[in-house]
């Protein structure tokens, strides 16, 4: 890339955690969540939220709808097929946002249009260019996507976004669909639509990038320095396989290199760490250790030689700051003595605006860890937000745990005994198991007389110390629904089973959501 060659310039920043990052295995979210997610965007400084698919699904149609009304000054878009029925839902789920705008997309390669669409060339184009103009008779903001363009004929592609944006389509997707493309080859790629289709000067290019080679931020990053000035990108990088372009990884190599992109986002910066493990908290998806920018050792120097150099000089090994992505180090907060003045502050210094009774809510918890552990770190509290405040909207949970008691020796089989309350009764009841946690997940099993099975499980500490809070993970399936629950506690086998119910009210969410949408219709 010429140094010379690209001016200053802004490049949107489309975020797409609550749509292509929701397909993640076991990310799903409820709407409450997505509400959660959306306003932590906001703060983020993103400029479009594609919010869902609205015709995908009722829960999906639902989303859109209430983060369309909650977030002000992004732009919302619904993804829709280049169906007349897609763009009907999706232009319904928008019609509440400030800024609303729809995405259609349908794909363009040989092998999609062929084995998956069924269509020739010319009905693909006919029915992209039916969509936008049917759209266009009823909103402003359309982006139009050529699903697998990175397989597509190039040519192909020219013409199909010539008619689109003749049509109206005001910004083009350009998406790597498979993850198949690599850098030098997707640069030429966007170059080339930029300067062959008809119209190609005076509308928006984009890149949506998927990792299957792990190129996803090159890719995206080369499509910039080719002429797109929007990225669409996940949180955390989650997506379907793995995953999208990594908001924060995108983002942070174009303001660190800045001498050769010379462009800039809206994104600020310092709110990337908060939501990276907000949006980890909610979808239960860890951040590697090792994680660009948002990982635990992202900034941790070990070797002798870089820590003297660092001490020495920042600039010696670090090429951005810690608190330029918003990591101010665990910072000890309040001990027992603290009073909910202090506690609702320094919530509110997180980037919680909660109301009275969830403040209350969570301050009882904060005492509780408070009085059992001498140092509650920020961490701490947001694992207590995560489980407290971020429940189910409107309705108490139906599985409450009241009381556990685990037996493990080195010559005895383990075992559980468990009372819960269950829709207001309380049940206790007591099994065996390979471990105190699988013979704890089986009690819970009978009581609550789930048949949901264990997909992933998985357990880490929040800070450091030996009295530091386990933050447990799992991932449960029943028929086609999959949940993530979360739970932490001082005692990993509480933690568990904590997240193995939060997990299981998930799933009841879900399951009487969708009764009682049914009941309603669509
Ligand atoms: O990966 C993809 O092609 C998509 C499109 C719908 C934009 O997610
Ligand atoms: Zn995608």
């Amino acid at each position: 890339m010429s140094e010379t060659s690209m001016s200053e310039d802004i490049v949107r920043i489309f975020d797409t955690t609550l749509r292509d990052g929701e397909q993640s295995p076991g990310a799903s979210m409820n709407v409450e969540e997505k509400i959660v997610i959306a306003r932590q965007l906001e703060k983020l400084g993103v400029d479009v939220i594609e919010a869902g698919f609205a015709a995908s699904s009722e829960g999906d149609f639902e989303s859109v709808v209430r983060v369309a009304k909650e977030v002000k000054r992004p732009r919302v878009v619904s993804l829709a097929r280049a169906q007349e029925g897609d763009i009907k839902r999706a232009l319904k789920a928008v019609e509440q946002a400030r800024h609303p705008g729809i995405h259609i997309f349908i794909a363009t390669s040989d092998i999609h249009m062929k084995h998956k669409l069924r269509m020739s060339r010319n009905e693909v184009l006919d029915a992209a260019v039916w969509a936008v103009t049917y759209a266009k008779k009823h909103i402003d903001y359309i982006e139009f996507s050529a699903e697998d363009a990175s397989r597509s004929d190039w040519e192909f592609l020219v013409q199909v976004f010539s008619e689109v944006i003749r049509a109206g389509a005001q910004t083009l997707n350009i998406p790597d669909t498979t993850g198949y493309a690599i850098p030098s080859e997707f640069g030429s790629l966007v170059r080339h639509l930029v300067e062959q289709t008809d119209g190609g000067k005076r509308v928006a290019w984009s890149a949506h990038c998927h990792n299957d080679l792990g190129l996803a931020v090159a890719n995206s990053l080369a499509a910039v320095a080719n002429g797109a000035r929007q990225v669409e990108c996940t949180i955390n990088g989650i997506g379907e396989r793995a995953g999208n372009t990594s908001l924060e990884e995108v983002v942070m190599a174009l303001k660190t290199r800045k001498n050769l992109f010379r462009v800039d986002t809206h994104v600020v910066t310092e709110q990337i760490y908060p939501t990276s493990r907000l949006v980890s908290q909610i979808t239960g998806i860890p951040i590697p250790i090792n994680k660009p920018i948002v990982g635990d050792n992202a900034f941790a120097h070990e070797a002798g030689i870089h820590q003297d150099g660092v001490l020495k000089q920042k600039l010696t090994y670090e090429i951005m700051t810690p608190e330029s992505v918003g990591i101010t180090g665990n910072r000890l907060v309040m001990g027992k003595h603290s009073g909910r003045h202090a506690f609702a502050e320094r919530l509110r210094e997180l980037g919680f605006t909660l109301n009275k009774v969830d403040i209350n809510r969570a301050f009882l918890r904060f005492k509780e860890l408070a009085d059992k552990k001498k140092e509650v770190y920020d961490e701490d509290i947001e694992a207590i937000i995560a489980e407290e405040i971020l429940r189910l909207p409107g309705r108490p949970d139906r599985y409450e745990l009241l009381y556990l008691n685990v037996n493990s020796s080195s010559n005895a089989i383990p075992s559980a005994t468990v009372r819960m309350r269950v829709d207001g009764q309380e049940c206790v009841d007591h099994a065996t198991g390979d471990g105190v946690v699988d013979a704890c997940y089986k009690v819970i099993a009978k009581i609550t007389g789930s048949r949901a099975r264990l997909v992933r499980y998985s357990v880490k500490a929040i800070t450091g110390g030996a009295d530091a809070q386990g933050e447990v993970s799992c991932l449960i399936e029943d028929g086609p629904a999959r949940v993530s629950g979360q739970g932490a506690h001082t005692d990993i086998i509480m933690a568990s089973a904590l997240a193995y119910i939060n997990a299981l009210n998930k799933l009841e969410y879900r399951t009487h959501y969708r009764e009682s949408v049914e009941r309603q219709g669509p």
